[in-house]
């Protein structure tokens, strides 16, 4: 049996497109209501329009609204901080956390590429965020997603850096996965979609 969750308040990182916007609208098909998080604002903004949508589909009508948009860089401590405040003055809970916003790149990482970015973004920004939620959490519990990918576990040649910090990710959340607080922490290690991780191989 499914749980319930229609009225529950959801917080997804990297929502304006992917496999953020995806966990967006799956979630809003069960009446959930969303802040969307990312850089990219006519796209995010689109997700929010999408949610109204979903729920609209499924007469859903919330008291406050489906869904907000907020531009953040999650490697902005400062900027998530208030992130997480705005998502609290909106819908007053925080049931689901979804750390999904990841880059590529850096690659190759010996040659001079910026490959710190892709740990501050994906690895970093993820332990942050994580924390922030179960400061949110902690009284009434909740989940957190930390999305990690099947480079988490096997050994990706062309994008090690990237393998590297999805690894940390994996390994961070199965290791705060007795927490406690009612608050469950879980990732899932996604097989390859087709976006950006594929251009290193584009041609193979
Ligand atoms: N696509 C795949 O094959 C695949 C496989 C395994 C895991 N993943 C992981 O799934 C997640 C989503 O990937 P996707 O395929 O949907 O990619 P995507 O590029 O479509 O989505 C990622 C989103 O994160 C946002 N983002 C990047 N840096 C940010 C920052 N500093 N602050 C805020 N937002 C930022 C981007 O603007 C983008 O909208 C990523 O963590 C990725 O590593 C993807």
């Amino acid at each position: 049996m499914k749980a319930e969750i229609m009225g529950q308040a959801a917080f997804i990182t990297g929502a304006a497109g992917g496999i953020g916007r995806a966990l967006a609208l799956a979630l809003a098909s069960r009446g959930v209501q969303v802040t969307v998080l990312d850089l990219k604002t006519a796209m995010g903004k689109e997700t929010v329009r999408l949610v109204e949508e979903q729920h609209a589909t499924i007469s859903y009508k919330p008291t406050s609204p489906s869904a907000i948009f907020i531009h953040c860089d999650v490697t902005k401590p400062d900027e998530l901080a208030a992130a997480f405040a705005r998502h609290h003055e909106v819908f007053g809970r925080l049931d689901i956390f979804i750390n999904n916003a990841g880059i590529g790149g850096g690659e190759p990482f010996y040659d001079g590429a910026d490959w710190r970015k892709v740990i501050d973004v994906n690895l970093v920004a993820v332990i942050e965020g994580t924390s922030k939620a179960i400061q949110a959490m902690k009284d009434q519990g909740g989940l957190i997603l930390n999305v990690a990918s099947a480079s988490s576990i096997v050994p990706t040649p062309y994008l090690p850096v990237y393998s590297a910090s999805k690894a940390g990710v994996a390994m961070f959340t199965r290791s705060i996965a007795h927490i406690g607080m009612g608050i469950r922490v879980k990732t899932i290690c996604a097989e390859v979609q087709r976006n950006w991780l594929m251009e290193p191989i584009k041609g193979i």
